[in-house]
C-alpha cells in the first residue's frame, strides 16, 4: 500500500482551490474536497480536478438507509473519485449497500473508508446524547471492525489511534489520519495531533493536511516537508 500525503482543500469556491493547485507545478498532490467546496462548487470541480491529473478523496460522509446510499455511491463512482467515505454508524447494510453502489461494471471501484466516532465526540457526549455507555476506544475499534467485515479498505482516525486500528483489523485495513502538525508548527484547533514523521512510525497509510500546507507562506514547501518526513 503506497503512503501519500493527502490536502484538505478547505476552501469555500472553486476560484480559490483551483489558484491553490496552481502552485504546485511539479507535483500533482492527492486532494481531499469536503462538503463545503462540493455543496458550493458542485460535481464540477472534482471534475475540474480530475482533469488536471490529481487524485481525490471526496470526504461526504455519507450516511442515509442501504438503498439510498447506494444510488448515490454509484454517483459518486461515476465521478471518477480515487476515495471516499460514510459514517460506519450507518450499520454494515449499509456499508455493504454502498460497496455495491461504488463497484463499476468492471468490478472496479473507489476506495471506501469509515469515520468511526467523529473526533468531537468525547466519550461523555456519546453516552449522554448517544446512549453508547461504552469507552470511546472500545466503540472506534468496534466500528471499524464492522466496516471491515463489510468489505471497506480503511477508517478515518486519529494517529494516535491508527496502531490499535491496524493490532484489530489486519495491517491491510488502511488509515487514513488527520490531525498531523509539524514539529515547529501551530495546533489550532486540533486537540490529539502528531507529526508527519511520527505517524509514519504508527502505521498512518495516509495522512491528510489542511493549514499547515494551504496556510503557509510556501505551500508547495511545507507539501514538500510533508511528504519527505511522512513518505521519506
Ligand atoms: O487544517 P487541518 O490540517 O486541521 O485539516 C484537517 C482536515 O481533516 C480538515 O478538512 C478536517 O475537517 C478533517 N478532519 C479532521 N478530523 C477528523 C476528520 C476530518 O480534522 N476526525
Amino acid at each position: 500500500m503506497g503512503k501519500d500525503v493527502i490536502i484538505a482543500c478547505d476552501f469555500s469556491n472553486k476560484e480559490e482551490t483551483l489558484k491553490f493547485l496552481d502552485l504546485f507545478k511539479d507535483e500533482k498532490p492527492y486532494v481531499k474536497i469536503g462538503m463545503e467546496l462540493f455543496y458550493g462548487a458542485g460535481p464540477e470541480i472534482v471534475k475540474e480536478i480530475k482533469k488536471r491529473g490529481h487524485k481525490i478523496f471526496l470526504d461526504l460522509k455519507l450516511c442515509d438507509i442501504p438503498n439510498t446510499v447506494m444510488k448515490a455511491m454509484k454517483v459518486l463512482s461515476e465521478l471518477d473519485v480515487d476515495m471516499c467515505n460514510l459514517h460506519a454508524s450507518g450499520t454494515i447494510p449499509m456499508m455493504e449497500a454502498a460497496i455495491k453502489g461504488l463497484t463499476r461494471a468492471d468490478g472496479t471501484r473507489p476506495l471506501l473508508i469509515a469515520v468511526t466516532q467523529l473526533t468531537s465526540t468525547s466519550e461523555e457526549v456519546m453516552k449522554r446524547d448517544l446512549l453508547i455507555d461504552e469507552k470511546l476506544d472500545k466503540v472506534v475499534m468496534h466500528y471499524a471492525n464492522n466496516a471491515k467485515l463489510a468489505g471497506l479498505d480503511g477508517v478515518v482516525c486519529s494517529p494516535l489511534e491508527a496502531g490499535k486500528v491496524k493490532e484489530v483489523c489486519g495491517k491491510e485495513f488502511m488509515t487514513v489520519t488527520p490531525g498531523v502538525r509539524f514539529a515547529d508548527g501551530e495546533v489550532g484547533d486540533q486537540v490529539r495531533v502528531t507529526t508527519p514523521e511520527k505517524a509514519k512510525e504508527i502505521g498512518s497509510d495516509y495522512i491528510v493536511v489542511g493549514r499547515p500546507i494551504t496556510q503557509a507562506e510556501d505551500p508547495v514547501a511545507a507539501y514538500r516537508r510533508c511528504v519527505a518526513e511522512f513518505v521519506g
